[in-house]
């Protein structure tokens, strides 16, 4: 069975479109979105009618819109950003954010999806102290995870203890996943990557042989920035997908 993880998709409907046409073509079988449907681009209610036809997990950026004063803890760009998703949203999709779960678990093959951390909901798991910590608050062999907007494939060995190592991850790359070890995997960002490289990511993880497949893919971020300048947003949301920060 193909899963396809997709995480933080911002509003962008431009990249999000790129990123399930190519979900259709290679026949993915179930699809999860990890949070942050919504917040900086100007295509909330687009993105979130696609994430209804499967399933969902609240991001960050959601929880900002139904609680002010989380979103009043954002640096400007995002806060103007969550101001304006708010005055786009329909009642529909308002209603739809309010019910979306913290996590979410693969039952057949047993494994936990989250947006941020277990810690704290919107930790960001960026060093070995803080997915140490995460790894301990879970049984499941992997977690899939976004927030951070970097892919990247967190290991812990055999032992169980204090053995962590990460990777980035910044191309396409597969991996396998070895039944002694335990992962946390963050998915990167289909629509704000911020590791350097501006084409769009997510994962498909194959149930049958275990692995597990980064797809980068190109799509057109001129189109993304213009909706957002001539919507008004800040310069700034313009401008760093350009360059993959
Ligand atoms: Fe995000």
């Amino acid at each position: 069975m193909k899963i396809a993880l997709l995480s933080d998709c911002h509003g962008n409907i431009a990249a999000l479109e790129v990123a399930m046409n190519i979900v259709r073509k290679i026949r993915v079988d179930k699809v999860y979105f990890l949070g942050d449907m919504v917040g900086y681009y100007p295509n909330p209610n687009e993105c979130l009618d696609i994430a209804k036809s499967h399933e969902c997990i609240m991001g960050n950026h959601e929880y900002a819109c139904l609680h002010r004063e989380y979103a009043s803890l954002f640096n400007p760009a995002a806060k103007n950003a969550i101001e304006w998703t708010l005055n786009e949203l329909t009642a529909d999709n308002i209603e739809y954010i309010k019910n979306l779960p913290d996590k979410l678990r693969n039952e057949e093959f047993g494994f936990l999806m989250i947006h941020g951390a277990l810690t704290r909901p919107f930790e960001y798991i960026r060093d070995k102290h803080t997915a140490w910590a995460n790894f301990k608050l879970f049984k499941e062999y992997i977690m899939f995870g976004g927030h951070t907007h970097i892919p990247a494939i967190w290991t812990q060995g055999e032992s169980g203890e204090y053995d962590i190592d990460m990777v980035r991850v910044q191309d396409d790359f597969t991996f396998f996943i070895d039944s002694k070890k335990r992962y946390i995997i963050n998915v990167g960002s289909v629509g704000q990557p911020r590791d350097g490289n501006p084409d769009g990511c997510f994962v498909i993880f194959e149930t049958g042989d275990k692995s597990v497949s980064f797809i980068r893919f190109e799509y057109p971020v001129e189109i993304t920035s213009e909706r957002a300048y001539k919507a008004g947003m800040d310069r700034f949301l313009c401008e760093r997908i350009f360059m993959g920060m």
